[in-house]
């Protein structure tokens, strides 16, 4: 096993806003997590990623990720792990990454941070990053800023620079919601084929968490009300909010999200 929830309560100044989430990975394995706004989605992948806002804190329970528990990682441990064996797709990756520097800079930049090799060869892992993930002309792009990608490319730059150290696990939190949704199916399906990671995703559209997750979690105001293999929630969901949002995605009950 991979990855282990087990009863995790996230408080924010002291109010508990995610109640009781249980959920396992194992190596491989991608799980999709589907809600409303403010359901506690981005909650619950920042805290796997040890990365809550000042006010959030773990308040309960246990995160264990290979074999340790999160929760009592040393500054020491988490600068191994975090960035390398485990990363994480932003909600909006361009609005993460300096408008004024080049992206070739910041992607060299952040892989000299990570690995101790020169700026050369880590100008070449990033432009065969990005071409790994279908930008056309990876050079162009590397020098380019930010403004002058669409939200598509930019998305693939941020996945490019979540998957360069080939990440035991990827935490995505909405990679492609600024895209429609056929753009996004088609970023993730391929980014399921360029990388092995486990993968946690994060999303509104339950239409694309089913085509994604061996496993499916609904969340509902900071609670889990559906978890299960994908193919047996959709076939069998047992909380009503589940049900609401399958009967809004007509094409799940003809199987085309498979
Ligand atoms: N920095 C913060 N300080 C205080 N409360 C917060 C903070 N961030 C989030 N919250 C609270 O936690 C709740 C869950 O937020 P979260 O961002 O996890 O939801 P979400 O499911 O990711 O929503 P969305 O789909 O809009 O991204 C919010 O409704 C809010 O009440
Ligand atoms: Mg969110």
């Amino acid at each position: 096993m991979l990855l282990q929830l087990s009863d995790v309560d996230i408080s924010y100044n002291d109010n508990v806003i995610v109640k009781g989430v249980n959920l396992e990975l194992d190596s491989g394995e991608r799980l999709s997590i589907v809600g409303e706004s403010g359901s506690g989605k981005t909650t619950v992948i920042r805290a796997i990623l040890g990365v809550l806002p000042r006010a959030g804190k773990v308040t309960n329970g246990k995160i264990i990720y290979d074999g340790k528990n999160i929760l009592e990682f040393t500054p020491k441990e988490w600068k191994k792990v975090r960035g390398k064996e485990i990363s994480m797709i932003f909600q909006d990756s361009g609005n993460m990454m300096n408008p004024v520097q080049k992206i070739g800079d910041q992607f060299i930049e952040y892989i000299t941070t990570q690995e101790d090799t020169d700026k050369k060869s880590a100008y070449e892992k990033a432009v065969k990053m990005l071409s790994l993930t279908n930008l056309p002309n990876p050079e162009n792009v590397m020098n380019s800023y930010t403004f002058e990608l669409s939200g598509g490319m930019r998305q693939r730059v941020g996945i490019a620079m979540a998957i360069t150290f080939e990440p035991k696990l990827l935490l995505a939190d909405e990679p492609t919601s600024a895209l429609d949704v056929t753009t996004q199916a088609q970023i993730v399906k391929e980014l399921m084929k360029i990388t092995k990671s486990s993968m946690i995703i994060v999303t509104h559209n339950i239409g694309v968490a089913a085509a994604l997750g061996d496993k499916l979690m609904v969340m509902q105001g900071g609670k889990v009300v559906e978890y299960g293999k994908t193919t047996e929630v959709i076939e069998n969901p047992k909380a009503e909010y589940t049900k609401t949002l399958l009967s809004a995605v007509p094409e799940i009950g003809g199987k085309r999200y498979a």
